[in-house]
C-alpha cells in the first residue's frame, strides 16, 4: 500500500511504522505524502481507535530528508517546510489518539514528528534533537511552537540553539516524553496504554484532544471558554449516560462512541 511505511491493523490499533531503515527513516517528500495518508485512513477507518507511531530499524526518524533539501531553492525550501507542517498539524488534528513509540533517533522533523504525537513513550536508547542550526536553516515542521510548549522557552531556544541531543532519560526529565522504557517493551508499552484510552468514552477522548491542542495556543481564560464549549459534546452523548450509570451501579462501562 505504501514504499515507505508499514501500515497494519490489529486489535483497533493502527500501526504506522516509518520504513526506510538506511536512511534512518529521513523524511522525504514521499514519506512526508505517504504520512498524510496514512493518518487520513487512521482517522476515517471506523475500525481504529489509536494509532502508534515508530520507525523501523536504530531510528525513529532522522529528520527530513538532507539529500532532497541540499538543492533546493529558497522558495522551494519553503514549500517542503510547508509541507512537513502541513502533516504534522494533520497528525495532532486528527480524531484518534496517537502514540508516538520513539525507538531511537528522532532529530530534526523526527523531533517535530514525535511532538505532534498525543503521547511520547522513548525507549532508553531514543536519542532527540533539532539540529538544524547545524545545516543553516531552523525546525520548519513546528519545532519552534511544539518544542518551548512541551518543555519550556529557555530549554527550547537551548535545543534548538546548541544543536545538542539528549537522552531518553533526560528528555522524561525535561517533559519532552511521558515514559521511558527498556527497547523491548517498547510497543507493548504503547499497546497497553492505547488499550487503556480505547476503553474510555471515544467521544470524551476526542473532545480531550481539541480542547488541549486549541486551548493550549489561547489566553487561560479564553482556553477555558473554549474547554466549556468542548464540554458539550461528551456531555450531549448516550455515553456519558451509561458512564455514570455504570459508576452508580458499580460495574465496568460499555462505551458505544454514541
Ligand atoms: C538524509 C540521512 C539523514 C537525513 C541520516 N541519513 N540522517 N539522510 N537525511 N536527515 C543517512 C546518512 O546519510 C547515511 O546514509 C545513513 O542515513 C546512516 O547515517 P550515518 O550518519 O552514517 O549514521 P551515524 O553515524 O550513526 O549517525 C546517525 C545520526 C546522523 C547522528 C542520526 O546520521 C545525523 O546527524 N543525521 C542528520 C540529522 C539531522 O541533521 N537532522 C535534521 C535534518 S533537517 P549513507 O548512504 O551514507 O549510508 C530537518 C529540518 C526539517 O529535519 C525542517 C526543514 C524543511
Amino acid at each position: 500500500m505504501f514504499e515507505n511505511l508499514k501500515y497494519e491493523v490489529k486489535d483497533h490499533i493502527a500501526y504506522v511504522t516509518v520504513n526506510r531503515p538506511k536512511a534512518l527513516n529521513a523524511l522525504s517528500k514521499e514519506v512526508l505524502d505517504e504520512l498524510y495518508q496514512a493518518f487520513t485512513m487512521v482517522d476515517q477507518d471506523p475500525e481504529v481507535g489509536a494509532a502508534i507511531l515508530t520507525g523501523e530499524g536504530r531510528a525513529f526518524v532522522a529528520g527530513a530528508d538532507i539529500s532532497q533539501m541540499v538543492d533546493l531553492s529558497g522558495i522551494a525550501g519553503q514549500d517542503m517546510m510547508k509541507q512537513g507542517a502541513l502533516v504534522m498539524n494533520h497528525i495532532e488534528e486528527i480524531s484518534k489518539p496517537v502514540i508516538g513509540a520513539i525507538n531511537g533517533f528522532a532529530l530534526g522533523g523526527g523531533c517535530e514528528l514525535a511532538m505532534a504525537c498525543d503521547i511520547r513513550i522513548a525507549s532508553v536508547n531514543a536519542k532527540f534533537g533539532q539540529p538544524e542550526v547545524n545545516l543553516g536553516i531552523i525546525p520548519g515542521f513546528g519545532g519552534t511552537q511544539r518544542l518551548p510548549r512541551l518543555v519550556g522557552k529557555g530549554m527550547g531556544k537551548y535545543m534548538m540553539m546548541t544543536a545538542e541531543m539528549v537522552n531518553a532519560q533526560e528528555a522524561l526529565r525535561i517533559g519532552l516524553v511521558e515514559k521511558v522504557v527498556e527497547a523491548d517493551d517498547l510497543i507493548p508499552t504503547c499497546e497497553k496504554i492505547a488499550q487503556t484510552i480505547m476503553s474510555k468514552a471515544p467521544i470524551a477522548i476526542k473532545a480531550v484532544k481539541t480542547a488541549v491542542n486549541n486551548g493550549i495556543m489561547l489566553d487561560v481564560k479564553t482556553g477555558i471558554a473554549f474547554e466549556g464549549e468542548a464540554c458539550g459534546a461528551p456531555f450531549c452523548s448516550e455515553d456519558r449516560k451509561e458512564g455514570m450509570t455504570a459508576f452508580l451501579e458499580k460495574r465496568p462501562a460499555k462505551f458505544e462512541n454514541k
